[in-house]
């Protein structure tokens, strides 16, 4: 599976995001270190805490099927620049691949890439006494 292709994917589902509230779609396709692929999309709620972002949503499907190594994830949303995870999707990734390779696109082809390690470090530190 090529970095072109998870693209895809995430770009491909992210037209089934739910998101009325904000009207931004968000895909992500998560890439398992045996070449599987889980995407997912944001989903919203009307009590707006409960939203769901792309990134978390591959990651519950990937779980579910009993997948818990990563090594890629795309991301894909119609912004100027490249977005990047959010603080809670970079921790609750980390649990499962600390140094997951992310890569970030727009619709116009742009992208970016990021190490989950850089945009999260010390993510389990000091967590439940772990060193
Ligand atoms: N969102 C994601 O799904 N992933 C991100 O990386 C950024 C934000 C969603 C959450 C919410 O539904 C909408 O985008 C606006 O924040």
């Amino acid at each position: 599976m090529d970095v072109n292709s998870l693209i895809e994917s995430a770009t491909a589902v992210r037209l089934l995001a739910y998101a009325p509230y904000s009207r931004f779609s968000v895909g992500a396709a998560l890439l398992t270190t045996d070449g599987r692929v889980f995407c997912g999309c944001n989903v919203e709620n009307l009590s707006f805490g409960l939203t769901l972002c792309a990134e978390r949503s591959a990651l519950v499907a990937a779980i579910a099927e009993g997948c818990l190594t990563f090594s890629a994830l795309a991301i894909v949303a119609d912004t100027d620049a490249p977005i990047s995870p959010c603080g809670a999707c970079r921790q609750v990734l980390a649990e499962f691949s600390p140094a997951l390779q992310i890569i970030s696109a727009n619709l116009k082809g742009q992208t970016e890439t990021f190490s989950l390690a850089d945009l999260l470090p010390r993510a389990k530190t000091g967590i439940l006494n772990n060193p």
